[in-house]
């Protein structure tokens, strides 16, 4: 939490250093699922996808996967027992693109774009399957919001299919 609080502050003065180098998006991805998945497993929630071969992105290798790790606790806390978690990986034109969806049961639209906001944490009444001592700082999204952006890159959230669950997509540059 006080490292949240310094990462944020460090994104709001613009002051937020990343070293990007090429790296395998697969081994962070592999890495990064292989921590969730003891989470995920005692929760029940099915946690699978897969990046397509030799994808390769330029992103400070800390920070990209502090921002797979923040979507994917994210994804696997909203989504009820027997739901699936996946994660996907792959080229686009002029970048790469990473999605993680989830079964939370959708976001009312009006909300979609406040889930980014520090603190915002919607309303407790409709995440019911979330616990007191789960509940964060409502600080991850905008610090992943944040890494992202000094990466030049965009997030957006959609939701899938009504009433189903929501995706997470992450685009960076080639
Ligand atoms: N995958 C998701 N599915 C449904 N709702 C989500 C999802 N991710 C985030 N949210 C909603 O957006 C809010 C903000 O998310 P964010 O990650 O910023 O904070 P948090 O998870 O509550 O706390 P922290 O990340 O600081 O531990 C959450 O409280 C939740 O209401
Ligand atoms: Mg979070």
């Amino acid at each position: 939490m006080v490292d949240d609080l310094f990462e944020l502050s460090r994104i709001h003065a613009g002051t937020l250093r990343i070293r990007p180098e090429r790296v395998p998006l697969g081994d962070l991805v592999s890495d990064a699922v292989a921590s969730a998945d003891p989470v995920a497993r005692a929760r029940r929630v099915r946690l699978g996808g897969e990046v397509e071969d030799g994808v390769e992105v330029v992103a400070d290798p800390a920070g990209l996967s502090r921002v797979i790790a923040n979507l994917l606790s994210n994804a696997i806390r909203h989504t009820p027992a027997d739901g699936v978690v996946e994660i996907h990986g792959g080229r686009v034109a002029g970048g790469v693109e990473l999605s993680v969806s989830d079964s939370c049961g959708g976001i009312e639209s009006h909300d979609l774009p406040r889930l980014f906001d520090v603190a915002w944490q919607g309303d407790a009444a409709r995440s019911p399957g979330v616990s007191a001592r789960e509940r964060g700082a409502g600080l991850g999204l905008a610090i992943v919001r944040g890494i992202v952006e000094a990466h030049e890159g965009r997030i957006e959230v959609v939701n899938v299919a009504p009433g189903v669950g929501c995706r997470f997509v992450v685009r960076l540059p080639a």
